[in-house]
């Protein structure tokens, strides 16, 4: 006899895990099936984000900033270490139990909201009276039927043709967030999010770092200012980026592997390095799902075909996060998994696409909401720019961390904020203030009339404000 639920989600990646407590929420009898395995076996909920993304990847960039900021920055603040080490199985275990206590949170949750966990594969069986069968498989066999169901699948790492991951040698993110000694030499395929982010890690614990990137651009979709500045600032801090590159044949060898490119001029180069991290973008996952018993379509990149609901071609299948289109980030996933269940219990769930921000957890930081520069210049639309460096900052001066700025874009005639992009000190959170002014449709002169608190970094954010209009008071 199966076990019979209002709505079963399918992955308890931030997408699913957030759908289902939200469901749990508004009154629904709610399962969750997730197939994730921690090292003993046991369930891991938290998806890519919890397991091998978002959290793991962030403590150890503030494990290796410290060391960085010891090693290097210390001594301004009259502080002297000496026999500075890192001891890296330590700092792998620190990550590893930062994860388990956000895999313990969740299935805390799921206790909390009464959400059945199913751990173990879940898979389309058939259309049925009133819903659907999924069968669990995987540890527990097991038959459930749901009225609704959200599919929450998430994405895995796009494997570069010719060079399939081992995660000894050839890393996705999987084995780039599990190594166990610094490489001497690390070598980084794509100079996007996760490239930039582990190329940070590792060159901070004194790896040399080069990273080939195909575009002939830096961060192509920041904006270019932005972009530049951060450049130049990895630039300093001895990151190798090579931009423009063909890659060729790689070969792995015991020791380590061998890439050979081709650069922006069409030279051919080689690149010897103990390690190669691949970093070229992620595929929707649908792996296992048997989507075709039940005629669920999918686009032609894989993704599940959603409609701006997160509606599939099916009646009571909903699909949510990075397995459908939009950017693949777990707050995009978060809001879609909230929409979602509001939706099933009839409510207006609502996800605003214009503000999603995103944030690059490097040093500096780099943070935007919004269009760029570039993006207005294309659409002929007609914007006022202002810009503060957070060196004219004393919060920044007194932190030691005067990198970058606020840039702030507003329309000319309205003077709604179109956009803010930020690079420097705690971009991350800044960008906060932004999202919320532009979900408001509040313009430049708003955030320009707000008290902000005096010494902080939010300071340079207002005085960007005040710049649109050429009134900054501290530049
Ligand atoms: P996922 O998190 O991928 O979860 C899907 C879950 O479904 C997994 O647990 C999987 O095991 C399970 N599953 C799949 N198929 C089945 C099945 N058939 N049956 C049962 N279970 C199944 N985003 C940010 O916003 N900020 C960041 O700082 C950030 N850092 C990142 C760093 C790295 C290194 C990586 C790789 C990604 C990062 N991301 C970040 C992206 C973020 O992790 C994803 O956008 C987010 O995890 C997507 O959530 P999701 O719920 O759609 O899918
Ligand atoms: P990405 O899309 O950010 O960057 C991939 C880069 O690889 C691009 O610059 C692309 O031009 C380049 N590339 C593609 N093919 C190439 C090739 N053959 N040779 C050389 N370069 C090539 O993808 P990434 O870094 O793999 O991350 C995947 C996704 O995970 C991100 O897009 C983001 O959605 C998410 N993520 C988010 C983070 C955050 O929010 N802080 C952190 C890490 C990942």
């Amino acid at each position: 006899m199966s076990q019979q639920f209002d709505v079963i989600v399918i992955g308890a990646g931030p997408g699913g895990y957030i759908a289902a407590i939200r469901a749990a929420q508004l009154g629904m009898r709610v399962a969750c099936v997730d197939e994730w395995k921690n090292s003993t076996g046991g369930p891991a909920p938290g998806g890519t984000c919890t397991n091998v993304g978002c959290i793991p990847s962030k403590a150890l960039l503030q494990s290796s900033e410290h060391f960085d900021q010891a090693n290097h920055h210390f001594a301004e603040h009259g502080i002297s270490v000496s026999d500075v080490r890192m001891d890296v199985a330590k700092m792998v275990a620190r990550k590893d139990s930062v994860v388990k206590q956000n895999n313990d949170g969740i299935l805390y949750l799921f206790k909390k909201n009464k959400i059945s966990f199913f751990h173990g594969r879940g898979a389309f069986v058939k259309a049925v009276d009133g819903g659907y069968e999924i069968a669990v498989s995987g540890g527990k066999e097991e038959a459930l039927v749901g009225k609704q169901i959200v599919v929450a699948t998430g994405s895995t790492a796009r494997p570069l043709p010719g060079a399939p991951f081992d995660e000894q040698m050839v890393l996705s993110n999987d084995g780039a967030l599990r190594i166990g000694a610094v490489p001497k030499k690390l070598g980084l395929i794509g100079s996007g999010v996760i490239g930039l982010e582990m190329g940070s890690v590792w060159r901070r614990l004194g790896a040399e770092v080069t990273i080939l990137e195909a575009l002939p651009e830096f961060l192509g979709v920041v904006d270019l200012q932005i972009a530049k500045e951060a450049h130049k600032a990895f630039l300093k801090q001895g990151l190798k980026i090579e931009l423009g590159v063909t890659v060729g044949a790689i070969k792995v060898g015991k020791k380590g592997v061998n890439v050979a490119w081709t650069n922006a001029k069409g030279e051919a180069q080689t690149l010897d390095v103990d390690k190669l991290i691949i970093s070229i973008g992620r595929v929707p996952n649908t792996v296992g799902l048997n989507a075709q018993a039940v005629g669920l379509k999918l686009d032609a990149r894989g993704a599940i075909e959603v409609d701006a609901q997160c509606r599939s071609n099916l009646p009571g299948v909903w699909a949510v996060g990075d397995v459908v289109r939009g950017p693949m980030l777990a707050h995009k996933a978060e809001e879609e998994g909230v929409a979602v269940a509001e939706r099933m219990a009839g409510q207006h769930g609502h996800v605003n696409f214009n503000t999603i921000p995103w944030v690059i957890y490097t040093n500096p930081e780099i943070a935007w909401v919004g269009q760029t520069e570039q993006q207005l210049k294309a659409a002929g639309r007609a914007y006022r720019a202002g810009s503060f460096p957070f060196l004219a900052n004393g919060r920044a001066r007194a932190l030691g961390d005067t990198t970058g700025m606020v840039k702030m874009l507003a329309d000319a005639v309205t003077d709604e904020i179109l956009g803010v992009h930020i690079v420097g000190p705690m971009a991350s959170e800044l960008i906060a203030e932004c999202v919320v002014a532009m979900e408001f449709r509040a313009s430049s002169e708003d955030i320009a009339r707000i008290c902000h608190a005096h010494p902080s970094l939010s300071e340079a954010t207002k005085e960007a404000a005040l710049a649109v209009d050429k009134r900054t008071l501290n530049f």
